[in-house]
This record gives C-alpha cells, sequence and structure tokens, in this order.
C-alpha cells in the first residue's frame, strides 16, 4: 500500500479518517456472530413461505392451477395466489411489470405462480412441489439474436452519436468489424434472498429484507397490500452481499412475506432455496455486440460503431440504467471523433436481468477493449501502445456522450506508473521469446484502464440522508439511508462521524437501516454509498456539534476558533471537557443534539430525452496488468500474475478499499473466465447450483498479485475528504485477463484476430484456438 506522506489540503490531522482499521463487523463474521435476517429471533408461531412455480414450463397461458393437495397437506397453513392481493400485483422498480404471483401467464421459466405458509420450510418446500399448474406453452423467445427476429424490446432502443460515424468509417484508411458474445452472470451472494414479515398495530408492517434498497421494499409493499407507506417500516442491519442482485430483486420476496403475514397475522419468512434463487432472479446482462471500427495506420481510431444487443428478460427492471451505462462505458477510455452507440433492450422469456457490479459498464467497456485489440493485431502492434495512442487527453477529451475527462492527465501517469511497475515491456519480450519457444503452452500479456462514472445516470437518485443523536452520557447513535453488504460503507461513515465529533470509534454506535429514521432513500448502489451517505452524515454532526459550540462560545465568552474537538475531548480555551460534560451541558441548555443530515450531489445535469449534460460527478480510474498461460490442447488458462493500480482519490480507509479492489477483480475474473450461465433449447436455467455454475475460489487467486492504492493528490471534486467511490470500478480490471487470453490466443498467427467469446472459459479457449490453427492453414 502507498501510503501518501504528504497532504497538502489537509490543515488539520485527521484522527480517524484515513486509517485503516477493520471493517466494523469484521470480528463478528469470522466468528459467525454477525446477525443476518435468518438469524433473527422468531417471534412464537413464525411461519414460512416457500415459492411454488411451474418446473416443465418455459412460456405460456395459464390454463389452470390446482393447488388442492397443497392445501390437503398437513402443516400448511395458507396458500396464496394472485388473488389474494389486496393491492397491486407487481414489485417493479418503476415499469408495473413484475408481478408477484403470476396471474393468466407464466413469462419464464421459474415464475412464480403461487406461495405456500407452511409451520415449517420443509414442509412449505415440499408441498410447493404438489401444485398442478398446467400451461399451454408458446414457443419461447431466448436469445437476443431470437428476440431481434421477432423484434420484441422491453425498452425503446437509445443511441448516442456524434459527428458522422459513417463519413468517418469511408474515409478510414482500414475498417475492421465483428461480433463478440458476452456473457451474464449470477450475483452469488452468500445469504440468499430473504424477508420476514410482522405484522403491527392498525394494519401496519415491519420487513427485514435482505435489500440494497430499504425504501423501495417499503414502497413496493405498502403498494401490494393497498397501504400508505407510512404504515410499512422495512429494516436492513446487514446483507451477506449484495452485488446488485439486491436492489430491485428483493421485492417480490418481501412482498411475499407482507402478503403472507397480512393474512395469516403471523410473522412470516421467506428464505429461498439456492436453485429457487438462482432460477428466479435476474443476473448480469449478456450481451451480443456488433461493432465496426475504423482506424489509420498508427492504430489511431477514426469512427466507431457499436450495437449493444442485450437479454434483458421478461421485463423492463432495471434495464433502463444498466443499458446506458453499457453506453457511457463504450469508450472504455478512448477517444473515438465520430461515434455512433446503439443499445438495444430486447425482451426474451427468460428472467429479467438486473444490476450487477458495473450496471453494464464492464460489458461496454469489454467491447471497447476488443476493438483496440483487434487494431493492434491486425497492424502487428503491441495493445498497449494501441491503447495509450487511443487515451483521452487535452485536445481529445470530450466523450461520445459530451462529458469532458478533466483528469485524463491522472489516467495517463496512473498507466505509465503501473507500466513501470509492472516491468510490462522486459515481460512482453519474455512472453513472445516464451510463445516462440513452447508449441502447447502459450502465454498472454494485457494492461488495460478503467475509467468509472461516479453517480446515478437518474440525477433525483443522487441524495441522501442521515440522522444522529448525541446523547447525554456523549454516545453517538449513527443511521444513515445507505445499506451495508459488505463493502464498509457503516465502518466508512462511522469513521467520518468519529472524526467530526473528535472520538474514537467506540463513541460512534452504528444501528440498521430502517425507513422510520431515513425516508425516501437511494438504493446503495452505483458505488456512491459512501460519497452520499458519509457527506449527509457529516452534515448532521457538523450541524449538531455547531450548536454545541455556540452555546459553549457563550458560557466561556469566547469565539468558535477556541473550541476544539478532538481525541475525546472539547478543549475551549484552557479548559477541556469530556463530550459527555458538554452534551449533559448541552440538554440543560436545551440544545438540540440531533439532526437529520442532508446531500444531493451537486453538478449533474444529464438530460436523457435531449442526450445532453454531464452525467457524473467525476471518474475513478484503474489499471491492471494480467499475465496468463493457456494449454493450447485443453483450453485450460491460468493467471500467473496481476499487478493493480487504482484509484480512490484520498482514501477514507486503505484497508476496505484494498479489499474492494481485490474482491471486485476477483469477482470480474470469475466472470470473465469460469461463470457460464447456460439455458437449454427449452429456455431452462441449467446452471443453477454450484455443481454446475463456477464462481472463483481462493486457490484462483494468482500467486502473484500486487495491489495497490495510487498515489492521489485527492479528488478534484468536493467529495467526502476529498476521497473517490470503490465499489464497482475494480471489477472491471479483470478486463486484463480477458485481453490476456486473447493476446495469448492470437500468437497462434500473425494479424489474425481471435474469435474469442465471454466468458473466456476452457470450451471457448479452445474454440478460440482451433480457429486461429484452421485460419493459419489457410482453410
Ligand atoms: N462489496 C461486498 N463485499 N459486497 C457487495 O455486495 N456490492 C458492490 C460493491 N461492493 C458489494 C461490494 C456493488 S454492486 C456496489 S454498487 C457497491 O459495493 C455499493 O456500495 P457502496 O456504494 O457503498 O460502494
Ligand atoms: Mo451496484 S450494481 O450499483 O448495486
Amino acid at each position: 500500500m502507498t501510503v501518501q506522506p504528504d497532504r497538502k489540503q489537509e490543515p488539520i490531522a485527521l484522527r480517524t479518517v484515513r486509517k485503516a482499521l477493520p471493517h466494523d463487523s469484521a470480528e463478528k463474521h469470522v466468528s459467525g456472530t454477525a446477525t443476518y435476517i435468518d438469524d433473527a429471533i422468531e417471534p412464537t408461531g413464525t411461519l414460512h413461505v416457500a415459492p411454488g412455480w411451474a418446473r416443465h414450463a418455459v412460456r405460456g397461458k395459464l390454463v389452470s392451477l390446482d393447488l388442492s393437495e397443497v392445501r390437503a397437506t398437513p402443516g400448511v397453513i395458507a396458500v396464496l395466489t394472485s388473488e389474494d392481493i389486496p393491492g397491486v400485483n407487481d414489485c417493479s422498480s418503476a415499469f408495473g411489470d413484475d408481478p408477484v404471483l403470476a396471474e393468466d401467464e407464466i413469462l419464464f421459466f421459474g415464475q412464480v405462480a403461487f406461495a405456500v405458509v407452511a409451520e415449517t420450510r420443509d414442509i412449505a418446500r415440499k408441498a410447493a412441489l404438489k401444485g398442478k399448474i398446467d400451461v399451454a406453452p408458446i414457443t419461447p423467445i431466448l436469445t437476443p439474436d431470437d428476440a431481434v427476429a421477432a423484434d420484441t424490446t422491453v425498452l425503446p432502443d437509445y443511441q448516442f452519436r456524434r459527428g458522422s460515424p459513417e463519413t468517418g468509417l469511408q474515409a478510414s484508411k482500414n475498417i475492421l468489424s465483428g461480433s463478440m458474445n458476452i456473457g451474464g452472470q449470477e450475483h452469488f451472494y452468500l445469504e440468499g434472498q430473504v424477508a420476514m414479515a410482522t405484522p403491527q398495530e392498525d394494519n401496519g408492517m415491519l420487513i427485514l429484507s435482505s435489500t440494497q434498497h430499504p425504501t423501495e421494499i417499503q414502497h413496493t409493499v405498502a403498494k401490494v397490500l393497498g397501504v400508505p407507506d407510512a404504515t410499512v417500516t422495512a429494516e436492513v442491519r446487514r446483507m451477506g452481499g449484495g452485488f446488485g442482485g439486491k436492489e430491485s430483486q428483493a421485492n417480490q420476496w418481501a412482498a411475499l412475506a407482507a402478503l403472507a403475514a397480512r393474512i395469516t397475522g403471523k410473522t412470516c419468512k421467506v428464505r429461498l432455496d439456492r436453485d429457487d434463487d438462482m432460477i428466479m432472479t435476474g443476473k448480469r446482462h449478456d450481451f451480443k455486440v456488433n461493432w465496426k471500427v475504423g482506424h489509420d495506420d498508427t492504430g489511431l481510431i477514426r469512427a466507431v460503431d457499436l450495437e449493444f444487443l442485450a437479454r434483458c428478460g421478461y421485463s423492463a427492471d432495471l434495464s433502463l440504467g444498466v443499458n446506458d451505462r453499457t453506453m457511457f462505458h463504450a469508450d472504455s477510455s478512448y477517444f473515438y471523433p465520430d461515434a455512433s452507440i446503439r443499445s438495444r433492450r430486447l425482451r426474451t422469456d427468460t428472467c429479467s436481468n438486473t444490476a450487477f457490479r458495473g450496471f453494464g459498464g464492464p460489458q461496454g467497456m469489454l467491447a471497447a477493449e476488443r476493438l483496440i485489440d483487434a487494431i493492434a493485431i491486425s497492424l502487428g502492434k503491441d495493445p498497449l501502445t494501441v491503447r495509450k495512442l487511443n487515451f483521452y487527453d487535452g485536445e481529445r477529451n470530450v466523450t461520445p456522450y459530451g462529458m469532458p475527462v478533466e483528469e485524463f492527465e491522472v489516467m495517463h501517469d496512473l498507466i505509465s506508473t503501473l507500466e513501470a511497475r509492472s516491468e510490462y515491456w522486459i515481460r512482453r519480450e519474455e512472453i513472445t521469446a516464451f510463445n516462440e519457444n513452447n508449441a502447447v503452452l502459450k502465454k498472454g500479456l494485457a494492461l488495460t484502464p478503467v475509467k468509472f462514472g461516479i453517480s446515478f445516470t437518474l440525477k433525483h437518485l443522487n441524495q441522501a440522508g442521515a440522522l444522529v443523536h448525541l446523547y447525554t452520557d456523549g454516545s453517538i447513535h449513527l443511521n444513515h439511508g445507505g445499506t451495508e453488504m459488505g463493502q464498509g460503507l457503516y465502518q466508512k461513515v462511522a469513521q467520518v462521524v468519529a472524526e467530526e465529533f473528535g472520538v474514537t470509534m467506540d463513541k460512534v454506535v452504528i444501528t440498521a437501516t430502517n425507513t422510520s429514521k431515513v425516508p425516501n432513500t437511494g438504493p446503495t448502489a452505483a458505488s456512491s454509498g459512501t460519497d452520499l451517505n458519509a457527506m449527509a452524515a457529516k452534515i448532521a454532526a457538523r450541524e449538531i456539534k455547531s450548536r454545541l459550540i455556540s452555546m459553549l462560545c457563550e458560557t466561556h465568552q469566547c469565539g468558535p476558533d477556541m473550541v476544539l474537538f478532538s481525541d475525546n475531548k472539547v478543549l475551549v480555551g484552557d479548559r477541556s471537557y469530556t463530550l459527555a460534560e458538554v452534551a449533559k451541558q448541552g440538554y440543560t441548555g436545551r440544545i438540540q443534539m440531533s439532526h437529520a443530515g442532508f446531500y444531493a450531489t451537486p453538478g449533474i445535469t444529464w438530460d436523457r430525452e435531449t442526450v445532453s449534460g454531464r452525467p457524473f460527478y467525476y471518474f475513478a480510474f484503474g489499471g491492471a496488468c494480467s499475465e496468463v498461460t493457456i494449454d493450447t490442447m485443453t483450453g485450460e488458462m491460468i493467471v500467473d500474475r496481476v499487478d493493480i493500480l487504482h484509484d480512490v482519490g484520498h482514501s477514507l480507509n486503505p484497508a476496505i478499499d484494498l479489499g474492494q479492489i481485490e474482491g471486485g477483480f476477483v469477482q470480474g475474473m470469475g466472470w470473465l473466465t469460469t461463470e457460464e450461465l447456460v439455458w437449454d433449447e427449452e429456455g431452462r436455467l441449467r446452471t443453477h447450483a454450484p455443481s454446475t455454475y463456477k464462481i472463483p475460489t481462493a486457490s484462483d487467486i494468482p500467486d502473484h498479485f500486487d495491489v495497490q492504492l495510487y498515489e492521489s493528490t485527492g479528488n478534484p471534486q468536493d467529495t467526502v475528504y476529498r476521497s473517490k467511490a470503490v465499489g464497482e470500478p475494480p471489477v472491471m480490471l479483470a478486463n486484463s485477463v480477458f485481453c490476456a487470453i486473447n493476446d495469448a490466443v492470437a500468437s497462434l498467427a500473425p494479424f489474425e484476430v481471435p474469435s474469442l467469446d465471454a466468458p473466456a472459459t476452457p470450451e471457448a479457449i479452445m474454440r478460440a484456438v482451433q480457429d486461429m490453427r484452421r485460419r493459419k492453414a489457410g482453410a
């Protein structure tokens, strides 16, 4: 870790912020004492809910639903269908197209048709198998190609256009084109979807939900039950991982738990079985990308034409924002003078794809890296040379959507530092020699950039609230609208509040996110949890502090610069108090020692209709250099070495940031190498358990894995202590692994661009290798 010794912008020494303190729950995580929803104490008489679904049906009319055997099962208390819903049968975030329980149609393999409420989870699950669901099948639309042919979309097409890509392509000396498939990804959060609902007085409902978006749980439950929002409270202390999979897709399970609780009058819990979870919930969007690029003999890009065909599934869900973000990142870090970036949001009869760490960005960026690799290979140049040639710089620094890349120098400096640190050029020579001397094993190397836009592109989501109380014993109660999914948000916000009050961390008590404490929140997503919530909490803490400072100034007849909150003390001139003493004075002096802080990100002006304005507050940058070896006889692959340099501005907590970078990279590597979703010809997901779906394990981490924080001069924007968001950007560092595999395959035939698809599983690598051998043989 590189710690920056000289932070000129910080006039006072920071005591808590910037410290590599452990995650607030680290000890509880490893000792099994961190409470997840399934660990919450169940009130006497708690009932359990299991979803019932048509295991043979993919798409079709629901002809009949015979639930008599389910109802007759001993221990079954109730069986719920769409007719039992008192409010609206919809759990979508926005578009009204996600039924909680099927009405007259089965829309995809895994659609919930009914729900069983029983005394135990086992009884509910077994009884759910006894439902007789008669479906008149319709031939399903499964792939992006099928959907294009049938012209079915969940949302209208959208496009960024700059200059004239047609003229630009015509004027280009060289034109390359191709298409590439990019696979989806299952979230595989360790804690699956779970919700527990307890009826309250006067039609009220309390929901514990493993969700990234408690406010949306509140809205959904109120809508489904047909009650006012104010009667529903949603709470979440922590998730065992969310990764975007609990941004909208926790709604259905909370709604089912609440419906069951309303009908039975008991606490009801839904905890999905892992296979059901994998089958029923949406995943990272998979894409077919059609690309065309015009460039000169140096490799400089003149014009780009990109078409992104996304498999969205049966409903819109978050596909608008996800696919927009794919478009926003289809430039990676490269300047496109003329560009057309088009997106089709295709409707398929599959689960409804959703947010996944990077929110569409990784797919857009991978397509850009494919362009660069294709140019470099076809010209016989090193891909890194072509990457750097096309980087945004002083004259060429405006993205296809009109936002300037102000910090292009940070990007250049980061990449050249990494280039030196990873000994890229020495290793390039070694790898070339290795490949000449080895017929079967081939090595590949790639250094790829990350530039990730920070802010929700849906402007109104860029707001947050926090609630801080100072009690008379000097302890501080901290609450905010952000949710904790392992990323360390609670810890970072608590550090900021401790810093503000000048106290040690033990004085700040972290509490569960709760819609009755902080209302009207956005999801914890877009990596902006800390940027938003830590700012709101800082504002709240500062307000309480300033009221106390005014009080002290009055009692001591001094100016505010004579008061200092530091080292668990409050210093007023030469007098020293504990925070408890000051809080007691505040109480007897009738000072309000509670405040609701509010923050809205400034400077965001994106207008989707007119395709203009500024969508992002700033960019986070990074770079990764990966070396791989492939076996051209079997397709096996090993990642030998990875060097990462990542920009988090001035880190709030370097230990947590490094953890996010390592975890994000490994998750991205899994997406691009081993995690393959397979649907059969009938549209049934066949990879719905860890037996067939391979996430990376500890042993997949390369032997040499060097992860460092970039020595930043701080975020130029006025973010909390000049930090930058870190949650999602590191996923895209893994593009270097995919490009390194591509580089290894490319070594088989000079000037030939490999046809490698993602994920680069051994099968995909073998296909690309055999294709190269055929081409080399001139077939
Ligand atoms: N890290 C852990 N351990 N678990 C998670 O579920 N989700 C990621 C990222 N890092 C996730 C994680 C995603 S998708 C996002 S958007 C951010 O964390 C959200 O948190 P933040 O905004 O506080 O960074
Ligand atoms: Mo993250 S995909 O924005 O929840």
